[in-house]
């Protein structure tokens, strides 16, 4: 068994700055785009947001989007890569509020797990976790899943995208969630459907020791 990678926001900001940022797609997410019309919903939260561009489609798509990502170089580059003007406002302790000007986009800067449901001053219809869930350090998850439920409204959508591979071979992340971990962490207050699964292996995953991986895709909604 390869032990799982421990990442602090102190690693995540080496990997912005060694532009190790092989996750980052250069156009919206495909399962996003597709799926869509199942979960749509007015406001979008997008943790661990990165600079993804699916939040300027989610917008485009009339919906008020929320990210929230640590590291500040992230942000700044999903603003200026898409030449979005915006503002930005210190909030109490130490967070920073990125707001665009034109567009429904909003991305706080903060660690997830310090932040509460009273920052954001929503309930959210649907959450995007694309690069999320699998990238938070295996112990975290439980109190990610309980984060995450909070924030989401009554009748609120998660649509989550998880990878599967042989945990033997490579420590993540991300991080491979199996069947068991679905049960294990959704089983209990969560009604979870698979909508996708595909191959998903790339070439850079061999030097991950990778030789398969495949993508799911499931909604789960609150009980
Ligand atoms: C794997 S990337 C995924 C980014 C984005 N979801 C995407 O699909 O491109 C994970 C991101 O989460 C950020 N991050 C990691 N831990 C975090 C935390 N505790 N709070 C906020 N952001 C965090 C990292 O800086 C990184 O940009």
């Amino acid at each position: 068994m390869v032990n799982p990678t421990e990442m602090e926001v102190s690693d995540w900001s080496q990997r912005w700055d060694d532009r190790k940022i092989g996750f980052h797609l250069s156009e919206a997410n495909s399962i996003l785009v597709k799926s869509f019309e199942q979960v749509k919903g007015s406001t979008v939260f997008v943790p661990l947001c990165g600079k993804t561009l699916d939040m300027l489609w989610l917008a485009q798509q009339g919906c008020t989007v929320i990210g929230v990502e640590a590291v500040g170089k992230a942000i700044e580059e999903f603003f200026e890569e898409n030449g979005i003007g915006h503002t930005v406002e210190s909030i109490n302790g130490g967070v920073k509020c990125y707001k665009a000007n034109e567009l429904k986009i909003s991305i706080f800067q903060c660690d997830l797990f310090a932040s509460t449901p009273e920052l954001f001053k929503t309930q959210f219809d649907l959450i995007w976790d694309r690069g999320s869930f699998v990238a938070i350090n295996l112990d975290m998850r439980p109190r990610y899943v309980s984060l995450i439920r909070g924030l989401m409204a009554p009748t609120g959508k998660w649509l989550l995208v998880t990878v599967e591979y042989d945990e033997t071979r490579y420590g993540g992340p991300p991080h491979a969630v199996s069947a068991r971990d679905m049960c294990t962490h959704f089983g209990n207050h969560f009604a979870v459907t698979k909508i996708h699964s595909e191959d998903a292996y790339e070439t850079r995953m061999k030097t991950w020791n990778l030789e398969s991986m495949s993508e799911n895709a499931f909604i789960i909604t609150a009980l």
